[in-house]
């Protein structure tokens, strides 16, 4: 497949959700001889191929019916630094951090550590279909640049912050407020809204959250957001029930976690905190009310042992919610591992929701559009958002091509893809229509 300038008619089944299941229960759309057409990086129709070929004779047709295509995957919630200590299975929270996660963070003062992680997180990212991303830096200036660097150079979307502490951490892990404001703004300058001029990489200040935060530090976030138009807010909340009455000890004055991040501005439309298991109904509707967007990251919940996410309660309320895989408190950078986890946590969820594939697929993209604020450009196949996609075919010996074999439904093609598909299956990835990840299959070598 090479996307040419004339315009490309794809011609696979295919799967999005243009619409929010939660709310509209046709939002999934599938098309078993789909079409997707592309022009200049963007999406030009979407439907029935033979509608499509014939709309437009002069476009050639690019054969993929041995496969599929989902838009390409938003990932939520994910930390750079992480790469390296996937798989530290057995601790809670605190403890991980303190044994797992932050000794490695540390070494993010090695630039050419930094440069290495960040190329192999960037592909690890682009492997697994993931186009667009909000990751959680360094709490280094220079190893968060080399982050931004990787994303351009691979052409993924990157929203990406470095990462503020100023307490209870390690000491080589703390910056000062002051250094924060400047190492920051520096960032922005040069980062935020940048590549080709459309954006794709975008600045997210990022509290690491209000245990290793002081005021003066939530007040630079305060300041930074307001200084510069169109940042993101990323930082983690109510994630662990330790966590949450360390905070409540650490701000006697707030009425519960989320006021702290309320008092400083930090929440809103542009913000997006991670995890929230154990929210107060209060909270909830203040989440709601502002338009902050929960990362729901239910691989690393389970393995942090953090809880059960009440999905229904954020729904029911109101809350925004897409999906994380938490990289790495999470279990890997699959987005349809984790829209599968997703599906069981809420399975055994004692007032879980029933989810639907149409649900996974939601979650796994327009949701994290929305939350990211790029729901005009990302996210779905509506005609002229930008051709983000990714193009799934299973190993012709794998158990998805077995499944796949019988016919079935389109929903239930599409829960088999969420159960079973990982990197192995994903061939072909781009964003505004270039290849940004090609694989060769086994059988093709
Ligand atoms: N809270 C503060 N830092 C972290 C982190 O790195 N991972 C998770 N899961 N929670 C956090
Ligand atoms: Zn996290």
């Amino acid at each position: 497949m090479n996307p040419s300038v004339g315009g490309e008619l794809l011609r696979a089944p295919l799967f999005h959700t243009p619409r929010n299941p939660f709310r509209d229960s046709s939002a999934l759309e599938s098309y078993q001889d789909g079409g997707l057409l592309i022009r200049e990086g963007r999406v030009a129709g979407c439907g029935d191929y033979g509608i499509l070929r014939d709309a437009n004779p002069e476009v050639p047709t690019v054969d993929l019916r041995d496969g599929f295509l989902l838009p390409g995957f938003i990932d939520t919630h994910i930390h750079f630094p992480q790469l390296r200590v996937l798989g530290g299975l057995g601790r809670s929270l605190l403890d991980w951090l303190e044994h797992c996660a932050l000794p490695e963070e540390a070494r993010m003062a090695d630039h050419s550590h930094a440069c290495r992680i960040a190329r192999g997180f960037v592909h690890a990212l682009a492997s697994h279909g993931t186009t667009t991303a909000l990751v959680f830096g360094a709490h280094f200036a220079p190893a968060t640049a080399a982050l931004f660097e990787a994303g351009e150079a691979a052409g993924l979307r990157i929203a990406a912050g470095q990462v503020l502490s100023d307490r209870l951490l390690r000491p080589e892990l703390h910056q000062t407020p002051e250094q924060a404001y400047r190492e920051s703004s520096l960032l922005i300058h040069r980062f935020h809204g940048r590549f080709h001029g459309r954006g794709r990489s975008m600045y997210a200040v990022t509290p690491r959250f209000a245990l290793s935060t002081s005021e003066a530090m939530l007040e630079v976030a305060q300041t930074l957001l307001r200084e510069h138009d169109g940042l993101l807010l990323q930082t983690h909340l109510n994630e662990n029930r330790q966590e949450i009455a360390e905070v409540a000890r650490l701000f006697p004055w707030a009425s519960d976690y989320l006021a702290v991040y309320e008092r400083f501005g930090l929440s809103g439309t542009n913000a997006v905190m991670a995890h929230d298991v154990h929210p107060s109904d209060s909270e909830l509707d203040r989440l709601a009310s502002s338009g902050t967007a929960i990362a729901h990251c239910p691989s690393s919940n389970a393995a942090l042992g953090s809880g059960l996410f009440p999905l229904k309660r954020h729904i029911n309320r109101g809350v925004r919610c897409a999906l994380g895989t938490d990289v790495g408190g999470g279990t890997g950078f699959g987005m349809l591992k984790e829209g599968l986890q997703a599906y069981l946590l809420q399975r055994i969820a004692p007032d879980g929701m029933l989810l639907d594939a149409g649900h996974l697929l939601y979650l796994a993209t327009l949701a994290g559009a929305e939350a990211l604020g790029l729901s005009n450009e990302i996210g779905d196949f509506r005609a002229g958002k930008s051709a983000d996609f990714v193009y799934l075919r299973p190993p012709a010996d794998s158990p998805l091509a077995a499944v796949l074999e019988r016919e079935q439904s389109p929903e239930r093609v599409l829960a088999a893809i969420f159960t079973l598909a990982g990197a192995e299956s994903v061939r072909e990835v781009r964003v505004e229509g270039s290849v940004v990840h090609r694989s060769v299959a086994r059988e093709e070598r």
